[in-house]
């Protein structure tokens, strides 16, 4: 590759490492947003790609859901194609070094850091007293998921950016606050790498099919605003047919789309899923009503998320299958975070059998 002759170095192994919150259901935002892009990943780099339990309690969970959708995560992961046997998942609370590591990181993170985190004043809204210490250390805790492997490259979404951003933050004072015994212990000049976000393109930001000036979402009270991973055939024919549209016919040019959020919408949709850009997919529906171009999307979202839906259905039937695969990711993801917090404890000085 023509960019490692000017990049520096790196003592790091091309690790990919991403997370995921078992919170209520997966959606085509989440597909085409996140999980496409960890399915590709694996045929160029080893990845871990983790269910983050230890995240989701940052907010109130009822502990049979959030049990469900451990697994329908892990499901999810699985029927869109993720091999838990070449790359490794797992679910975050059955690594304790992450919370280890988390802790060592609330120490190097500052107030003034987490102060700026745009998603915790979201999330606190008014309330603020109110919230959770966990969920404003939660950037300290991501952090320390992707460095307890020493990962190098995070796929995310653009949401995700700035806590991507904390976690260079944290690895870089670290590898200052500890340079000398880091490099007393023989790791050289850095012992955390500086993670580097992959973040996709904005072509696949999925809006809601109600209304295409919002993101589609998990919490939006309209079933019919999104396409879940678990909908059925049947399910997702009826979602796409009933999807907001306007009256106009299809532009033949993308200039065209600028001030028609749903067809807008529409078409990435369609050009993602087939793998293709917004400009082909109107050369080939331009000046088509939308009636046309729909039965067209429903055939296309059938015939590529139809078997994901049927594939979770399968998978969830056999929970312990799908917690044997959860065990077995864990204590693969183990021994490598276990690796790295015993060099961690060397390096800040703490006494340990050794
Ligand atoms: N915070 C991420 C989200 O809400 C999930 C996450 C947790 C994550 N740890 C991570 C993503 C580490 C990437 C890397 O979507």
């Amino acid at each position: 590759m023509t960019e490692a002759t000017t990049a520096p170095a790196t003592p790091f192994k091309d690790l990919v490492f991403s997370g995921v919150q078992p919170t209520g259901n997966l959606h085509l935002g989440n597909y085409l947003g996140a999980i496409t892009k960890f399915v590709a990943l694996q045929q160029s780099h080893d990845c871990i790609y983790c269910v983050v339990d230890l995240h989701a309690i940052t907010v109130p969970q009822d502990p049979v859901q959030l049990r469900n959708s451990i697994r329908e995560v892990t499901a999810a992961f699985i029927a869109c194609g993720i091999d838990p046997t070449k790359h490794i998942v797992f679910n975050q609370s059955q690594v304790s070094e992450h919370a280890e590591l988390a802790w060592v990181f609330n120490c190097t993170a500052r107030l003034g850091w987490l102060n700026r985190m745009t998603q915790f004043k979201e999330k606190a809204g008014k309330d603020r007293e109110n919230a959770s210490v966990g969920l404003y250390a939660y950037p300290a805790l991501m952090a320390a998921d992707i460095l307890v492997y020493r990962a190098t490259h995070v796929p995310v979404g653009d949401d995700q950016k700035q806590h991507l951003e904390l976690a260079r933050d944290i690895a870089q004072k670290f590898n200052n606050d500890f340079a000398a015994s880091i490099a007393g212990h023989g790791f050289g000049d850095a012992f955390f790498p500086l993670p580097e976000p992959l973040i996709q393109g904005p072509a696949t930001r999925v809006m809601s099919l109600r209304d295409g000036t919002k993101k589609m979402s998990k919490s939006d009270p309209s079933d019919y605003s999104r396409i879940n991973l678990n909908d059925d055939a049947d399910a997702i024919a009826q979602k796409v047919r009933k999807a907001k549209t306007d009256p106009e016919a299809l532009p033949s040019e993308e200039a065209g789309l600028a001030s028609r959020p749903e067809a807008d919408n529409l078409v990435g949709i369609f050009a993602a899923l087939s793998d293709t850009d917004k400009a082909s997919v109107l050369r080939q529906f331009g000046g088509a009503q939308f009636s046309t171009f729909k039965s067209a999307l429903v055939d296309l979202s059938v015939e590529k998320l139809g078997p994901i839906g049927a594939d979770m259905k399968r998978l969830m039937a056999d929970p312990a299958h799908i917690d044997a695969i959860l065990v077995d990711g864990s204590d693969r993801a183990r021994v490598l975070a276990a690796q790295t917090m015993r060099s961690v404890k060397d390096i800040l000085g703490f006494v340990s059998r050794g």
